[in-house]
């Protein structure tokens, strides 16, 4: 059985340190991951967690408008392509239309951008380089306009 929900933070650690965090020096808990207004999103397979996602309200700096950013998507190997990553997201977009956020931003690894743009995110400006992580795009989705 899957299901979606929020989770507490503490509950996104294994898979951040096992996905994410594998192999580099870098924190596994992230600024603002206990601020009022970010949630964190599991899926569940029976009673396990495979997918993790966070979302912060956060500017990115070239969008305008009200706006949440992706942080730590990560699903463990053995799930990855049965859809947790779009149940994810798309659990996590109707949360943020209650919040009537415009948009939604990550910075994106380039192994990962087909997922995204699979999930209706589109690059904005030329890749850079997070140190240790490796190269990123910057990558956005219309959560809400004028006509919804
Ligand atoms: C990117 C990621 C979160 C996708 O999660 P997922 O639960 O497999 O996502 P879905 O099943 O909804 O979508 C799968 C799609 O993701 C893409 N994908 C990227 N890496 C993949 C992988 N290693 N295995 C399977 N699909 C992968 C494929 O385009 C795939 O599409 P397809 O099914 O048409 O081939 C997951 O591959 C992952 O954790 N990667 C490592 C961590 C990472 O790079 N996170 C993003 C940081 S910005």
């Amino acid at each position: 059985m899957v299901s979606v929900k929020k989770i507490a933070v503490e509950d996104t650690y294994f898979i951040r340190q096992e996905i994410l965090r594998k192999g580099m020096n870098l924190p596994y808990t992230f600024d603002g991951d206990d601020a009022e207004d970010t949630f964190h999103i599991g899926v569940y397979e029976r009673e396990k967690i495979v997918s993790i996602g966070t979302f912060m309200k956060r500017s990115s700096g070239v969008l305008e408008g009200a706006q949440y950013q992706l942080r730590g998507m990560a699903t463990l190997n053995e799930a990855r392509g049965k859809g947790y990553g779009k149940l994810l997201l798309d659990f996590a977009t109707k949360e943020l239309l209650k919040l009537n956020i415009t948009y939604l931003w990550c910075n994106a690894r380039v192994v990962a951008v087909k997922f995204y743009e699979k999930n209706q995110f589109q690059i904005i400006g030329e890749s850079f380089m997070v140190a240790i992580v490796g190269p990123h795009y910057k990558m956005y989705k219309t959560i809400k306009n004028e006509n919804n």
